[in-house]
């Protein structure tokens, strides 16, 4: 099956960052770009820069959190292009991590309706029309956060945690229609997600805490360590051309730091090693699965 050529592409959040580099090196790929982005002002820019790169491009302006959003964009890209064959959910915001007692409800909230429920309710829209298309690909944007547990890692680690995880079911639930998902777990990359107030929307409480939207809030807040991680990561193009690589291969996960390799070891080692333990144990030792046929695995091999 033709994954790109004359194909077109949503990518929620495409304004810039990671969802534009890709929208480019899909646009370079032949496919029709469709970007949708809360900010209007960067979605603009983005499309006039693909626009001149001689890339088939339409820009919406939405917000991933809102159903109808979500429907206006399928509208418009059936509209203008007839079909719809991949969707990238990217859309993402940082928000705000720390101690346990330190992160707000309203911030919690802010980060499972964008990284999480923005990703459901893309899928739930966008999947249809993809399976009426006869098929075709999707990329969830988790995270190296979505790989692990992290200590203060808060709503963003767990966000992309769930992110990942549904993405795995998805996958066994959505290939009999021929539509291959991956999670795309990327570890840092030099993009402007560390300022993710900017996008905080007003219809969540006002923050107590100091909001970092610009690169000169953040030093004057000693916010330091993340804004000096993500600048040192890689460049989107290079993550780009490694999702269109693993789209071809058709990889689950599509990862762009090998050295992570062995954080991720460890926790699969501490889970075996908690099974060893149930075997062990005179209590729960001699339980079995309790499925029976109804194993909901079945088929994920
Ligand atoms: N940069 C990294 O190091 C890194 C690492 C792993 C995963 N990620 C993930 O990559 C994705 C893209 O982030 P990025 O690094 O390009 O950051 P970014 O801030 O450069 O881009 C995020 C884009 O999403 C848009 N956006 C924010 N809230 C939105 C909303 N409610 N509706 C629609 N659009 C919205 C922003 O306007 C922006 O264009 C995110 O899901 C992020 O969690 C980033």
């Amino acid at each position: 099956m033709e994954l790109f050529k004359k194909k077109t592409l949503i990518i929620s959040g495409g304004a810039e960052g990671i969802g534009f580099a890709v929208a480019k090196a899909a646009g370079h790929e032949g496919m029709n770009v469709v970007i949708s982005d809360i900010s209007e002002a960067t979605l603009s820019s983005a499309e006039q820069t693909l626009t001149d790169a001689g890339i088939s491009v339409l820009a919406v302006c939405a917000d991933a959190r809102h159903e109808a959003d979500w429907r206006r964009v399928a509208d418009a890209a059936l509209e203008r292009f007839g079909g719809i064959h991949a969707l990238m959910n990217n859309a993402g915001v940082g928000g705000a991590a720390g101690e346990l007692e330190s992160m707000s409800l309203e911030d919690w909230r802010w980060t499972i309706d964008v990284n999480l429920m923005g990703v459901v309710i893309g899928m739930q829209t966008v999947i249809p029309h993809i399976k009426a298309a006869g098929g075709g690909w999707v990329v969830n944007v988790a995270s190296m956060a979505g790989m692990t547990g992290i200590p203060c890692g808060g709503a963003y680690n767990a966000t992309k945690l769930a992110v990942a995880g549904l993405s795995e079911g998805w996958a066994v639930e959505l290939a009999p229609h021929n539509i291959q998902v991956a999670a795309l777990c990327p570890g840092f990359v030099k993009t402007r997600i560390y300022l993710s107030d900017r996008n905080r929307p007003d219809d969540y409480a006002q923050s107590d805490r100091p909001l970092i939207t610009t690169d000169e809030e953040a030093l004057a807040e000693g916010r330091t360590v993340i804004a000096s991680a993500v600048n040192g990561g890689i460049e989107p193009n290079v993550l780009a051309q490694r999702v269109i690589e693993s789209v071809r291969a058709g990889d689950p996960y599509i990862f762009t730091h090998p050295d992570f390799r062995p954080v991720v070891a460890h926790r699969y080692q501490m889970i075996d090693q908690a099974f060893a333990s149930a075997e062990a144990s005179p209590i729960v030792g001699h339980i079995k699965g309790g499925m029976g046929d109804a194993n909901p695995f079945a088929g994920s091999d």
